[in-house]
């Protein structure tokens, strides 16, 4: 037990639809897999959030319904409290997804054939928004040191960029590499969009799950100038398990950039959002920050954990603390096995259903993720079948 959560609860989701089991047959083969791979969290969704969706379900017509002002503000002050980011009522604007606000804005700020900048090893939908909307992917990899580190390649970013390239995908945290960002790279970033006339699109979904000793800046932060060329889009769907309800926000500072945004949410008809998100939106902003704050050390202490047991029994996966997100990036390569051998060894004979590093990019090579948002019992039990298989 931690405070009043019980983060420790086995909760059955076999029968709940969620995707980590309906798929598991599509994409590993077999029913039979500890999932361990889609980028939800295995806990309860705050108690008062399921109470203020139930008070709801006492009214009886679920029709149209809109966000009052209040779920804005509870956005608005959230950011001040939790990140010191002072953001203007104004500003903000709807999306249903984060991936969405991402498509959205490469309609709304690109031409077909144009060029979106993207940083892997990176969330495959980056690459799939690009792709999917007819535009051209500038590949710009992070770069690893000998620790497991990443960090931006900003050399081979100003030598990528020519007059069709018009936007910069940020993932602030970073899914999979787990950096939360410094001000100074940030401002690096930056910098070169402002000297080359490009626009940051910052997903910031991850933003709420920042370890001990790091710190979430969002570069719209950093001065009224970057605030100027960024879109921000984020949502508490990751930090509060509420990622069914489809509820997020768009940060968008620049009068004309969120104009141009807003045409294309309104052309899709996409501005309604839903009952249950809007509720729970302003529920979580307003009283999660006691929920969180126990969550987040949960989520430490499962990481230290894996990261330690993993160091002490097998010495063939190399693994590095992350910054941020509850997710670990494994390097296999020490392995010795091909990444195939290695795929079929942890879903044949392991039973673990992590996702495959190559969707994540070329740079996924020989990597695995493992999401540690679980109850400690069921983290254990898959780190024995790691050591089983290849300790
Ligand atoms: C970096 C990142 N962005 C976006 C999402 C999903 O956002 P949404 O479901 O709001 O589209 C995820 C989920 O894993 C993510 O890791």
């Amino acid at each position: 037990m931690h405070m009043n959560y019980d983060f420790d609860r086995v909760i059955d989701r076999s029968e709940s639809l969620a995707i980590k089991y309906v798929r598991r047959k599509a994409v590993f083969g077999r029913e039979d897999i500890l999932p361990m791979w889609v980028a939800d969290m295995d806990f309860a969704t705050p108690d008062f959030v399921l109470e203020a969706l139930r008070q709801r379900l006492d009214h009886p017509i679920l029709g149209y319904t809109f966000r009052p002002r209040s779920f804005y503000q509870a956005y608005q002050r959230w950011a001040a409290r939790r990140y010191g980011f002072d953001v203007e009522f104004d500003w903000l604007t709807f999306s249903p997804g984060v991936v969405s606000a991402l498509a959205l804005s490469v309609l709304a700020y690109t031409q077909p054939e144009e060029r979106v900048i993207i940083q892997p090893p990176v969330y495959p939908p980056f690459f799939e928004t690009v792709k999917g909307l007819g535009r051209q992917l500038v590949v710009n990899p992070l770069i690893r040191d000998g620790h497991g580190r990443y960090k931006m390649d900003l050399d081979d970013l100003k030598q990528k960029i020519d007059r069709h390239t018009k936007l910069i995908f940020l993932a602030n945290p970073h899914n999979p590499v787990g950096r939360a960002w410094s001000a100074e790279e940030l401002n690096g970033l930056a910098r070169l969009a402002l000297d080359n006339d490009l626009i940051i699109v910052s997903d910031d979904i991850h933003a709420d799950f920042v370890y001990s000793g790091y710190k979430y800046t969002p570069i719209a932060s950093l001065s009224p100038e970057i605030a100027r060329i960024t879109v921000t889009a984020t949502s508490p769907s990751k930090t509060f398990n509420i990622p069914g309800l489809s509820t997020s926000v768009v940060i968008i500072p620049d009068t004309e950039l969120r104009e141009r945004y807003n045409e294309k949410l309104n052309a899709a008809h996409l501005w309604l959002g839903n009952i249950f998100g809007n509720i729970a939106f302003e529920q979580v902003y307003q009283k999660g920050d006691a929920w969180l704050d126990s969550l987040l050390q949960y989520l430490e202490q499962n990481i230290d954990h894996t990261v330690q047991f993993i160091r002490e029994n097998i010495s063939s996966i190399k693994v590095w603390r992350p910054e941020a997100t509850f997710l670990l990036w494994l390097d296999f390569s020490g392995t010795g096995l091909s990444h195939d051998d290695v795929k079929d060894k942890l879903i044949n004979e392991a039973r673990l259903g992590f996702n495959d590093g190559r969707a994540f990019g070329q740079q996924g090579e020989n990597f695995f993720r493992m999401n540690i948002a679980a109850p400690r019992s069921v983290v254990t039990e898959a780190l024995d079948r790691l050591k089983r298989i290849f300790g």
